[in-house]
């Protein structure tokens, strides 16, 4: 019986070189080369779809930005990031992940591979959902311990199609809620990137505009006025954004393996989103839901960047999140100054505020009066004021008992 095998497929260097390994190495008589749309560029497509036909390789394009900008937009809703990145390659990968074992299955495949190294997040997120099925998960580039410079001398001697231009200086990867630019000289914390690193976002030229983003149940559901489905905000925005310079993130990363990596993203329609709705749970929630859900909102991101958002911590974690997002519905008003989405108005009529009540012009808190403060403020920090006193008694009662041992 002839054995398939379905790998991950982007037309890259690393995962041209896998499909005659999977052959040759792992002795497989048909690859399967799936790419997942999760808004990558045209060009990318291009680019697998042309080294596909090159190689005579089977190829499958799979259709998952819906389902990937519904993840993005549950993702806006527990405020996620992982130390300050939104994300965007970590929450790819499941849904990446998910498709490409949809094909597997449906094209009878005994394996299914990718083409990430050893030393980073991506394998552990796809081979998370893979090892739920019976195929052999194979990772030619991790298992043969593949070198960059050993790729290229193979797809040489093979005279596979890797274009020259294939690699580039970095290693990018983009879907619709981030680019993510790392490897070259990015590599050193201490190199300061030129603004060529960036693709969607322009360096700040101090104008400014103001946008509106409307939320029903903590999703974004319009922009100016005018309602968006998500893939078409998250696109609009990204451009519109990216045109004032938000979203940069430079910073060191800890992977889940424990390296540190220095990273770069760009996140313009990500940020715009997160900071949006982070100001409208502002004003609808209590201090006490805001507080806990901080802790909630991070764990969700901690397995969002573990690739985990299908287990049952995140069900549950979600569970609460759904509970307290039926408050968040009203709108925002953001304005892009200075390479910042600045939240700089808030309305819903679930605020849990009296302008009335909060005001200087008003003497009375309904029908709490100022005088009622009085007994709050007697109170308020007892404890420290008598942890001092007794502190000072103590010290001064250990002075006396060794200034008595000293006459002794
Ligand atoms: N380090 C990030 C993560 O694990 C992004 C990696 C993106 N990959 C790339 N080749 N640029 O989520």
């Amino acid at each position: 019986m002839t054995k398939r095998v379905a790998l991950a497929f982007s037309g890259g260097l690393d995962t041209t070189v896998c499909v005659p390994v999977l052959e040759e190495e792992y002795g497989y008589d048909e690859v399967i080369g799936v790419t997942v749309d999760v808004g990558q560029p045209a060009e990318e497509f291009e680019e697998a779809r042309e080294t596909a036909e090159a190689l005579d390789l089977e190829h499958h394009v799979v259709e998952a930005k819906e389902e990937f900008v519904d993840l993005c937009f549950d993702a806006v809703r527990a405020n996620a990031d992982y130390q300050g990145y939104p994300l965007g390659t970590a929450l790819a990968r499941p849904v990446i992940a998910k498709a490409i074992l949809r094909v597997a299955q449906e094209e009878g495949c005994d394996g299914i591979a990718h083409g990430c190294t050893g030393k980073g997040n991506d394998q552990l997120r796809f081979e998370a959902v893979w090892r739920a099925s019976d195929l052999e998960v194979i990772a030619p580039v991790r298992e043969m311990g593949m070198t960059r410079d050993w790729e290229i001398e193979y797809a040489a001697e093979r005279n596979l199609p890797v274009q020259a231009g294939n690699e580039g200086t970095w290693s990018i990867d983009t879907n619709l809620w981030s680019r993510s630019i790392e490897g070259g000289d990015l590599e050193e914390p201490d190199y300061v990137p030129g603004e060529e690193i960036y693709n969607w976002t322009t360096a700040p030229s101090g104008e400014t505009e103001e946008i509106e983003i409307e939320f029903e149940n903590g999703y974004p559901v319009a922009l100016n006025g005018e309602a968006k489905d998500p893939i078409e905000l998250t696109e609009e925005l990204n451009e519109l954004a990216g045109s004032y310079g938000v979203g940069r993130t430079d910073m060191m990363e800890d992977r889940m393996l424990g390296l540190k990596v220095r990273e770069n993203y760009e996140h313009p329609a990500a940020t715009t989103l997160l900071n949006a709705h982070e100001g409208l749970e502002a004003l609808v929630l209590t201090k006490e839901e805001r507080d806990f859900k901080r802790q909630v909102d991070d764990e969700w991101s901690q397995k969002g960047y573990e690739g985990l958002v299908d287990g049952p911590l995140v069900a549950a974690l979600e569970g609460f999140i759904e509970e307290t997002q039926t408050k968040v519905t009203g709108s925002v008003t953001i304005r892009f100054e200075g390479g910042q989405a600045r939240v700089v108005g808030r309305d819903s009529d679930y605020a849990v505020y009296s302008a009335d009540a909060a005001s200087f012009n008003t003497e009375t808190v309904g029908k709490i009066t100022q005088e009622d403060a009085t007994g709050v403020a007697k109170y308020h920090g007892y404890q420290d004021r008598i942890a001092a006193q007794a502190k000072k008694a103590a010290e001064a009662k250990k002075q006396v008992s060794t200034d008595g041992g000293d006459e002794e």
